[in-house]
Formats: C-alpha cells, structure tokens, sequence
C-alpha cells in the first residue's frame, strides 16, 4: 500500500461526486450556427463538410426552424455569391437587395427572437476571394477596403441584423464600423470583431464551400501568423479601445492558448470559431469509423469552453444540441 495523503482518484469515484465540482458547462446556448445560403434553389451538399450544405432561402427557414426546435438561439450567415455579381471592390457587400439582406429580412420576419450575426468582409464578394481590396501591384488595401465594410455593415444593420461581425483583419475597421452604426442610428447593434483570426489551413473547406478561395497569394497580410500569442493581445486592446462588444479567436481547436489569454485579459465576452477543417477532420476521422463521433465532438467542443470561450460558433451545433439533450 502507498501511503498516499492526497488521492485525487477518490474526487472521480462515483457519478455524483465527480458531477460537484465539474467545472465547465457546455450547452446550445453557447452556439451559433454558421449557415451557408445560396441565390439558386435547392441544397447542394459541400463535399469537404458531410452534412453541410449551400441552402436555398427557403431550405434556410427549414434549417433555422429546425436548430430553433434545438435550442439553438443564433445563426451566422455565409453567403455564396454568383460569379458574374463579383467585382475587384466587392460592391455587392452592400446591396440592400443582395442575399444576405434577403435573408436577413426573411428570417426576422419569421423567428423574431433569433440573434442575427453577419459576417462582415469581402471575401465572397471580391472578384480577387481577398477580404480586402487588391491593389493594381497586388497589394491588400487597408482603408478603401474599411470604407467598403462600413457599407456592408451599416447594409446589415437596416436589413435587421442583432450582431455584425467583421472576419476581414483589416486595422481600425472596429472603430469605423461602431461610428457608422452609430452615425445611422443603430447604436444597439453589437460588434463581434473577430479579434485573432490566423492565417490557417483549417479554413479550406469553407473556401470550397463559398468557392471564395483566394485566386493569388495567402492572406499573412493582413490574418495572423500562426505562431503568434502577443500578437493577440495587441489586436485584443485595438477591437477593446474601438468598441468591440465580443471578441472571437479563430480557429478554435488548435488555439486554446490564445482563448484563454483573451480571456484572461478581458472581460469582455469570448468567442471562437470550430473552423470548416476542424469540422472536417472530425467528420472524416467519425466516417472512417475511427473516432466515436458524438464523444469526441463533444469533447472538442468541451475543450473549447475550458479554454474559456462563453460562445461557440460550430458547424456542429445542431448535431451537439441533440446529443447534448439525450
Ligand atoms: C472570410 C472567412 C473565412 C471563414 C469565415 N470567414 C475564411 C477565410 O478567412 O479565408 C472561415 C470559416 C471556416 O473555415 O469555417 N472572411
């Protein structure tokens, strides 16, 4: 026998016990579902995410009907934009008429209740797929591109959105958009800055999804280097200091650091994003039979709320909801 004063065993050794001091809770009230919406009809499937699809508007209400009946309270929209409706400065971003704020309108109209976010960027928008304006010499423009995303913001903003939440790592666009929200009257509509957003592979399959790949070049302009954690921090007091109202890392999984220095330095709340790849491996890993899908899912998701994330956006909300509630 060991003489061992300190058993920490003896606090695993029943169901109950270990139910008392289980730290970290995961529920659908922390999700927010990303959604993927298209102008055309019908749903077609993303071969890189099983189980996602580019939804037709009204395979978006069926969607949305469906995570509500779940529990789940919020949805982010990603819109796939025709070819020939994109240009070098992405200007339909902001036509009031355009998918998002078509969807925008529907979906409020229908679940009053449900919180809106929108992504903010240029992206799927941009004839060049940079969250940025590309310069003639092959440049990211910084404050034309702001300018473009104040309009894509405020263009949300009347359509009905709760939450804009800009993924584009341009310096000052926080600021900006908070005065001309502000400026149009909508001060009650949040800002969730995606705060740490790095340079990753792990966004590939979401790139297939819009078909919004960068057509040259990365994007180590202007998302950050993987190998970053100060880095963070710096970006964390600019998105404070220009009126963040939630700060986002992403991705999620292979960031946990960087969750729990945000959260540790703010207190403000914290988002992170399980990315399209993170999605994606685990999807392969359960397909293959390798993985026990719902445990690890859930352990994945666990790990990101331990970090110290209070907000989870995850392609695998609906999925976790359900098993969360068996
Ligand atoms: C672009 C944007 C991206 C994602 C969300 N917004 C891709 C990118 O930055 O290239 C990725 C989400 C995912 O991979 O699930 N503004």
């Amino acid at each position: 026998m060991l003489s061992l004063r300190s058993r920490p065993r003896r606090n695993r050794k029943s169901a109950a016990i270990r139910a008392f001091h289980s730290e970290t809770t995961l529920s659908p009230r922390h999700f927010i579902l990303p959604l993927f919406v298209h102008a055309g009809t019908g749903i077609q499937p993303i071969a890189s995410m099983p189980g996602c699809y580019r939804l037709d508007l009204d395979a978006l209400d069926a969607e949305v009907a469906g995570a509500w009946a779940e529990g789940i309270r919020a949805v982010v929209l990603f819109p796939a934009i025709a070819e020939e409706l994109k240009n070098s400065t992405g200007d339909e971003c902001y036509n009031p008429n355009g998918l998002v704020p078509v969807a925008i309108r529907r979906l409020k109209a229908k679940f009053p209740d449900l919180v809106m976010v929108t992504d903010v960027a240029l992206d799927p928008y941009n004839s060049d797929g940079h969250d940025g304006i590309v310069s003639p010499d092959g440049r990211i423009l910084n404050d034309e591109t702001v300018a473009q995303l104040c309009k894509q913001a405020l263009c949300h903003a009347r359509a009905g959105a709760d939450i804009v939440a800009p993924s584009d790592m341009m310096d000052g666009r926080i600021g900006e958009i908070r005065d001309t929200l502000d400026d149009a009257g909508f001060t009650g509509v949040s800002i969730l800055a995606y705060t740490a957003k790095y340079a990753s592979a792990f966004y590939g399959p979401f790139r297939d999804a819009l078909d919004s790949a960068p057509k040259f070049g990365d994007k180590k302009t202007y998302q950050m280097d993987p190998a970053n954690r100060r880095e963070a921090l710096r970006e964390l007091d600019a998105d404070v200091d220009e009126g963040a109202d939630m700060v986002m890392v992403k991705p999620a999984g292979p960031y946990l650091d960087v969750i729990a220095e945000l959260r540790a330095a703010t207190d403000l709340p914290v988002a992170a994003y399980q990315v399209s790849g993170e999605y994606a491996m685990l999807k392969a890993a359960a397909e293959k039979g390798w993985l026990d899908e719902k445990k690890s899912v859930l352990e994945s998701l666990m790990g990101i709320r331990r970090a110290g994330a209070d907000i989870i956006l995850t392609y695998y909300a609906r999925q976790a909801a359900r098993w969360l509630a068996e």
